[in-house]
């Protein structure tokens, strides 16, 4: 007797198998196909993620999977058919869609994530938390990428789907999805354990560098030594490599600051730092990305950087530190 997770293990290798097929072979899927020629991806790459296509229509995906012999409430169970309301059966979430399994760090795909091929909305649909997959516990591209990591001792953390595979068509293959712009603790662990260095690069827009900084602010707080690339033109890692190419992307990258140092240009934006009460608000501001890195050390080579800059003591700098540290206990 199988377990409900090896049940949907199988499911969705089954699932990710169909939509695959589908992709490649059936005539529906020329729009689709059409779709990401368009946006340049490479044959191979599509083959390394496994994408595929969900047909337009509402039993592709549940039609044959029941007549293979799994059970509608299975299915239903693991997000990839929903119940008609008022009326019997059920029918496939996903249609008209450009399929993106999900994996697990093993490379089992464990969710889906489908994209609509225009403007419509959602632009992406994503699978429920099912036994198999909670939200914020895996990173999207980590099966590819887990080995890069570890031997360039940094990972790239990206938002989507399109630019965790725009970043291996274009040969960095370290760069993993928090899929969305929040990060959570649990994914910054799991980061964690393939490399100490996390190269942070959101899309150059307001959504993504405010996940920039909540993203920043989890990683500091688990050690890491984090930097920050911040793309021209409010571009995302994909757009800008199907541009511009890798070797501007690296060459960005050699030059990204420290997460501490692009959050002082924030602040440093936001106050006139020529005013004794400009330097307090901004000291005020960047105290607790100061007061959370947990080594002291760190913490320390940190403030002096902050005291050069800012021209400020460091003892100054210390004691307002104190003092808030204080107040917030
Ligand atoms: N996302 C999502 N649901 C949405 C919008 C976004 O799950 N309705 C997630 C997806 O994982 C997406 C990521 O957030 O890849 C980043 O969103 P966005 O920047 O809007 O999409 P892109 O990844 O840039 O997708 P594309 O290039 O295809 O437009
Ligand atoms: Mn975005
Ligand atoms: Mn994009
Ligand atoms: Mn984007
Ligand atoms: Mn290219």
């Amino acid at each position: 007797l199988r377990t409900a997770v090896e049940q949907g293990r199988a499911l969705h290798r089954r699932a990710a198998e169909l939509f695959f097929r589908c992709l490649r072979e059936d005539t529906r899927a020329r729009q689709a196909r059409e779709y990401l020629s368009r946006r340049g991806l490479s044959d191979t790459v599509t083959v390394a993620f496994g994408l595929g296509y969900s047909p337009p229509g509402w039993d592709f995906l549940t039609e044959r999977l029941v007549r293979e012999g799994y059970a509608p409430e299975e299915l239903e169970q693991f997000g990839l058919i929903v119940p008609r309301q008022g009326a019997d059966g059920y029918y496939d979430r996903f249609r008209n869609r450009i399929m993106f399994p999900i994996f697990d760090a093993q490379g089992r795909p464990v969710a889906f994530g489908g994209r609509v091929l225009d403007d419509e909305i959602p632009k992406y649909l994503n699978s429920p938390e099912t036994p198999l997959y909670k939200k914020g516990q895996h990173l999207y591209g980590l099966h590819k990428a887990g080995p890069a990591i570890r031997e360039k001792g940094i990972a790239i953390l990206v938002e989507g789907y399109m630019d965790v595979i725009a970043c291996h068509q274009h040969d960095i293959p370290q760069a993993v999805a928090s899929l969305g712009t929040a990060m959570t603790p649990e994914q910054g662990r799991l980061l964690l354990r393939y490399a100490p260095r996390v190269l942070i690069c959101y899309d150059a827009d307001r959504a993504g560098i405010e996940a920039t900084v909540k993203a920043g602010e989890i990683l500091t707080r688990l050690g890491a030594q984090i930097q920050v690339l911040t793309l021209p033109d409010g571009k995302d890692p994909d757009e800008f490599l199907q541009k511009h190419g890798a070797s501007s992307f690296w060459q960005m990258a050699d030059n990204a600051p420290a997460f501490f140092s692009f959050c002082y240009s924030r602040v440093a934006s936001q106050y006139d730092l020529t005013t004794v009460a400009g330097k307090v608000a901004a000291v005020r501001e960047l105290a607790p990305q100061l007061l959370i890195i947990p080594s002291a050390i760190e913490q320390e080579a940190n403030i002096q950087w902050l005291a050069r800059e800012i021209r400020l003591s460091e003892a100054a700098i210390m004691e307002e530190l104190r003092g808030l540290s204080r107040n917030t206990k």
